[in-house]
């Protein structure tokens, strides 16, 4: 996959495109994108299935969960192709306790994975940004 061109051409749309600080995940390639005053992450997958996996979890999620889906997932915007666009969140120490609540939300609604990886502080609020199905 050529992540290196692909910020390329991002660069073009959106001039302050970098990588993702703590680099890359297994699967995707993370670009933080400044739109106006915010930011994005965009994130790009290796093969479509990458990324349809992750919005089919966030999807099923938003049903079973209701709004606590979004209160403890980063939100997911728009998907397309090998792209999606989440909340930007940063990566900062996941205290202890942060690290427990999600875990008790991602047991009770069926993600695994929740390393502290996948967890990121989002506005205020420490949420998940990557998790499977169980
Ligand atoms: N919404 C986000 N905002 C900022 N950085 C992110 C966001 N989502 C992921 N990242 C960073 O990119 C890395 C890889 O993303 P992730 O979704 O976990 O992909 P993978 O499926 O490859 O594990 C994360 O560990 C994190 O450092
Ligand atoms: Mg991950």
């Amino acid at each position: 996959m050529p992540y290196g061109e692909m910020k390329k051409v991002l660069e073009v749309f959106f001039p302050r495109t970098r990588h993702a600080p703590q680099g890359n995940g297994f699967y995707k390639h993370v670009f933080i994108i400044h739109f106006g005053k915010r930011k994005l992450a965009s994130k790009m997958g290796r093969r479509r299935k990458d990324i349809r996996k992750d919005y089919t979890t966030y999807k099923q999620l938003r049903k079973r969960a209701g709004k606590k889906a979004n209160r403890n997932f980063a939100k997911i915007y728009w998907e397309s192709g090998l792209f999606m666009l989440q909340k930007y969140g940063k990566g900062v120490a996941v205290p202890a306790r942060e690290r427990e609540r999600l875990r008790r939300f991602g047991t009770r609604y069926g993600l695994k994975d929740l390393r502290d990886a996948n967890i990121m502080k989002v506005d205020r609020t420490f949420k998940i940004v990557d998790a499977e199905r169980r």
